[in-house]
């Protein structure tokens, strides 16, 4: 059976599936392209970035692929719209925007003609988006990698935002398996965001004590924290989160760049995330979605991509089984 493809405005996707842009240097130029090369659509994430890291990594990624790349950026970064400019010069084929909401991200990409995918979860927010040039969102719930914007579950949202609007509805937030897939497919997904399973996957580029340290934890390690953004996050329970949540004022950082527009400073949060790229145990903050503990192997993503289509398929063709036998079974 063939799996239904995912169209973005004018980028077609093979398959339903995007690679969630992951910071701070967690999905690069490597991890994109293996997917964008598997008919995904591969993401690098952009936040934290210098320009000039940016422009490379996408210089880089667009050379060694012709399928789909996207740009994902944090509305609340203070060089968000740089970003975007960078990432439209280099020929990206979409632009999301998270962890936060921009109108002037539609103005541009209106004049290059490049598509907004916009992170939502409400109904309203959703609605809003389209109203304002947005060619799919993203829905994604509590159970998600990286900062979250509502505390419910993506299967619980999805129904309203898939009624409310008719742009494509990308679910994401604590999907690992082709069955998920399949599900949200079934539910009214146009198509399915991955972060966590592609961050343990032989593409992505982070040190190997990130990916052990997710291989290995139970699904008790997760915590969810107020990052120094002010938004929920989800992360594996390490010496840094104990500090944060004990209210620890060592981890304040001594100086500061200002990189985001809005900042706590419990710790810098950025230098986090870097840290924990480079596989600083100590001193990282490991982001991650809920459904870690599902996944026990670190994987190719050509493997990874095979059997989530092999699983989606096998699914969705049980149901139209069932769907072709009940008429049967009841005569
Ligand atoms: C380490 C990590 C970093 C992330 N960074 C970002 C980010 O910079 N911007 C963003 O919109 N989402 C970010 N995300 C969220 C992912 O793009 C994706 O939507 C999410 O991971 C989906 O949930 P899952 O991990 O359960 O598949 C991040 C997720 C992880 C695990």
């Amino acid at each position: 059976m063939k799996i239904p493809s995912l169209k973005i405005g004018q980028a077609v996707a093979d398959q339903p599936i995007i690679q969630g842009g992951m910071a701070v240097s967690v999905s690069t130029s490597e991890l994109a392209v293996a997917v964008a090369e598997e008919g995904g659509i591969g993401v690098i994430g952009g936040t934290g970035l210098s320009m000039e890291a940016l422009r490379l990594q996408m210089r880089e990624a667009r050379a060694a692929t012709k399928g789909l790349l996207g740009l994902n950026i944090m509305v609340a970064a203070r060089e968000f719209k740089e970003a975007v400019l960078v990432s439209l010069k280099e020929k990206v084929d979409v632009v999301i925007a998270g962890a936060g909401f921009s109108r002037d991200v539609f103005t541009i990409c209106k004049e290059w003609k490049t598509p907004v995918i916009t992170m939502v979860s409400s109904a309203k927010v959703a609605l809003l988006a389209e109203r304002l040039g947005a060619s799919a969102v993203v829905v994604e719930g509590c159970d998600a990698g990286g900062h979250l914007g509502t505390e419910a579950k993506t299967y619980d949202l999805l129904p309203a935002i898939c009624e409310a609007v008719s742009i494509p509805v990308i679910a994401a937030g604590g999907f690992a398996t082709g069955r998920d897939i399949g599900q949200l497919l079934e539910l009214g997904a146009a198509g399915v965001q991955l972060g966590t399973r592609f961050l343990l996957s032989d593409e992505c580029t982070v040190h190997k004590n990130f990916k052990d340290l997710l291989i290995n934890a139970k699904a008790s390690d997760l915590v969810r924290i107020i990052s120094p953004v002010g938004l929920p996050a989800n992360a594996i329970r390490t010496p840094l989160v104990e500090k944060h949540l004990a209210g620890d004022k060592s981890i304040r950082p001594k100086s500061c760049d200002g990189c985001l527009k809005k900042c706590g400073h419990e710790f810098c949060i950025l230098e986090a995330l870097r840290r924990a790229r480079d596989g600083d145990y100590e001193r990282g903050l490991f982001f991650t979605g809920k459904r870690f503990a599902d996944i026990n192997a670190v994987e190719p993503v050509k493997k990874i991509f095979a059997d989530l289509l092999q699983e989606t398929r096998t699914y969705l063709e049980r149901v139209l089984e069932k769907e072709g036998s009940t008429p049967a079974a009841a005569g």
